[in-house]
């Protein structure tokens, strides 16, 4: 592995604000990491964590959790808010798979997805972060009505996003098939990241939507049965 990569998960070891395991964290995350009761947000598939940093310069009042699984990505994010000192921000190098190891119920109030992978594969259709099984998980850590603000350059992705959520009973507020058509919307959607500099710098549309899903009810039957699974591909190569 490169010397680089190598010094970057030895640095990350060593950071008190980045996390790997879910040892004592589930239920303490105001507690013990930000001492505070102040509203959490993740961003999900945080890359370098360009809005994760952005956003905690910008709203000191909350508080916020860059999750991704690539740890020489994330310390960028992670080196930067330790450079400014940045005491509301904090960083997860896990599976998103795996984060209702890592909170109790209702623990965060928001959630950003920024741009993440299509995977456009009927195959590959279960690794989408807003495919059903993910929305579920989502359903587990959010506080109900917790929004959920989607990013991508990507309009299969978006749109299947759009009919998931339906079908999962949540519910839609705002879904912008081109973000620039609308500069009157909330600031904090044009604090760009890494992936869409690149996007926009290739001319691609940004979309956006802003969604919540009903809160997890455990007796229910598990959302992402079959029928479910397959009535919301709309989108990839079968
Ligand atoms: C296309 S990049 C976007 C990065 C960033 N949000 C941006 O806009 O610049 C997608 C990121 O999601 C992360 N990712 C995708 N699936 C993941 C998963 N299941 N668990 C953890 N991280 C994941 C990848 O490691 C990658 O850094």
């Amino acid at each position: 592995m490169a010397k680089k990569k190598l010094q970057r998960f030895a640095d990350l070891a060593k950071m008190p604000h980045v996390f790997q395991t879910p040892d004592g964290l589930p239920g303490h995350w105001h507690s013990r990491v930000f001492h505070n009761r102040r509203p959490i947000t993740l961003e999900l598939g945080c890359g370098r964590g360009d809005l994760t940093l952005a956003l905690a310069i910008k709203l000191p009042q909350r508080n916020f959790i860059g999750v991704d699984l690539k740890g020489a990505r994330l310390w960028n994010g992670a080196k930067q808010a330790q450079l400014q000192g940045l005491a509301n921000v904090a960083f997860l190098r896990i599976f998103i798979e795996n984060i209702g190891e890592f909170f109790s119920p209702a623990e965060t109030d928001e959630i950003w997805i920024t741009f993440p992978d299509p995977y456009p594969a009927y195959s590959k259709r279960h690794k989408r972060l807003t495919s059903p099984r993910f929305l579920t998980l989502y359903q587990k850590i959010l506080k109900p009505g917790g929004r959920i603000h989607l990013k991508t350059d990507n309009e299969g992705l978006f749109r299947y996003t759009q009919t998931a959520v339906v079908q999962q009973g949540g519910v839609i507020h705002q879904a912008f098939v081109d973000l620039d058509a609308h500069p009157t919307a909330d600031d904090r959607l044009f604090l760009p990241t890494r992936y869409e500099q690149t996007f926009r710098k290739k001319g691609a549309i940004i979309r956006y939507l802003c969604f919540s899903v009903p809160p997890f009810d455990q007796g229910a039957e598990r959302p992402w049965t079959r029928t479910t699974s397959m009535a919301v591909n709309a989108y990839g190569t079968h």
